[in-house]
């Protein structure tokens, strides 16, 4: 049951009044970014017109003031992960990059030829090349743990490929294409029993769940602000302090030294050791502003909420005649992934788009999954916690349209 009023929440977000091709926007694209609302603009703007300086930097009022906002936004981020200390929370540009870091920096340091990294079959780009990218340079090598047809991990072709050599776990928590959820309790648990680290990209995840990254007890979490209703450009990975710790710097820069000679550098503590450069400081700002307004709501309201839309529109796509979806897993998220007999999904988006919706269609940065449902890309509808269900039949009635004159 809906615990909040969907009517004011709608209200929150001024882009929902804006008329596309004279239809009322009608916005299902949220797993490749969602909408903001006026608390994240207005913070933006708040700071700029009144508390805008370089952080960290000055003794002045206003860099004070600044930095009081940027270090209140890192409280905010440790609060809703349940992460143990603000020294654990490092801000990045975003998902790709927070796992690239954790490539360049842990991976480096750790894992040589002849190590593995386990992945999965469902993973997005960004948690395959930077891996790639890694084991050319090291002589590692990537296992891929295989999914099924319904798009699920296949749990237990996975625990066969850890063993010694394994160095890490880097698993997606939920799929940005089929919307899985993964077990990842049980990814956890069974990576521990080894002692090995696991990173979760939690890039889609975070939107619709409450994450508590001390009960997952996993090592890493990377996500990024855009899909959460903050500004792009802003990202954050989660990690245990002491592999933060133990981890070499990943830019050089200001801000992550204590002292420079040009003999040695020693570098800052945590978080600010990964964290060179000024940052993209009204963005956290936004970040925070983003958390305290989904805080409000609830996380789990959210979740259930989502969950009602899910199940609406999956009911209702069953019913449309030459309609596949592609990812039905037991465990999913808001996404609605699909393609029609006949109509490429490039074809569907643009014709969607004439009607005022806005879906995306493509391989949506996992080519491979797109292979393994033998498929060249996929329509996919991905909800937020501002759709509604009426919104949820005019995208049907405009796919049967379309099966109408097209199919
Ligand atoms: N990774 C984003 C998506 O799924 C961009 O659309």
């Amino acid at each position: 049951m809906t615990t909040f009023s969907i009517e004011k929440i709608r209200e929150d977000f001024p882009i929902l009044k804006e008329k596309i091709r004279n239809k009322p926007l009608v916005y299902l694209d949220n797993a490749a970014t969602c909408q903001k609302p006026q608390a994240v603009i207005d913070s933006i703007s708040h700071l700029y017109t009144h508390e805008y300086a370089n952080v960290h930097r000055g003794v002045h009022t206003l860099s004070v003031k600044a930095t009081d906002r940027y270090e209140g936004a890192r409280e905010k981020v440790k609060n809703f992960i349940n992460a143990q200390s603000t020294k654990e929370i490092i801000f990045v540009k975003g998902t790709t990059e927070a796992i690239n870091l954790i490539a360049q920096t842990f991976g480096k340091a750790n894992i040589k030829a002849g190590d593995e990294i386990i992945i999965t079959a469902m993973e997005h780009h960004s948690n395959i090349v930077p891996w790639q990218m890694l084991c050319e340079e090291t002589g590692a090598v990537l296992k891929v743990a295989p999914i099924n047809l319904q798009g699920e991990l296949i749990f237990a072709e996975f625990e066969k490929l850890i063993s010694d050599k394994t160095k890490l776990v880097a698993v997606v928590h939920m799929s940005n294409a089929l919307g899985t959820i993964n077990p990842v309790e049980k990814i956890i648990a069974a990576a521990k029993v080894k002692n090995i680290p696991v990173l979760l990209d939690g890039a889609q995840a975070i939107p619709h769940m409450s994450v508590d990254v001390q009960a997952l007890d996993c090592d890493f979490y990377a996500f990024s602000g855009h899909k959460l209703y903050a500004p792009a450009g802003i990202g954050v990975l989660y990690g245990k302090q002491a592999l933060l710790e133990a981890m070499p710097p990943y830019q050089g820069g200001g801000d992550m030294i204590r002292k420079v000679t040009f003999e040695e550098t020693e570098y800052n503590g945590l978080p600010y050791k990964f964290e060179a450069g000024t940052p993209s400081i009204a963005d956290v700002v936004g970040l925070g502003a983003a958390i305290d307004y989904l805080t409000e709501i609830g996380m789990d309201n959210i979740a259930n909420y989502e969950a009602e839309l899910l199940q609406y529109a999956t009911a209702k796509a069953k019913t449309i005649k030459g309609l596949r979806i592609v990812g039905e897993a037991r465990e999913k998220g808001a996404i609605l992934s699909f393609v029609l007999d006949k109509i490429h999904p490039h074809d569907i988006g643009t014709m969607l788009d004439s009607l005022g919706i806005a879906i995306r269609a493509g391989h949506h940065c996992a080519m491979p999954v797109m292979d393994f449902f033998e498929v060249p890309a996929t329509a996919r509808a991905s909800f937020a916690v501002y759709n509604t269900k009426e919104e949820i039949d005019i995208l049907m009635n405009g796919i049967e349209q379309l099966i109408e004159v097209f199919g």
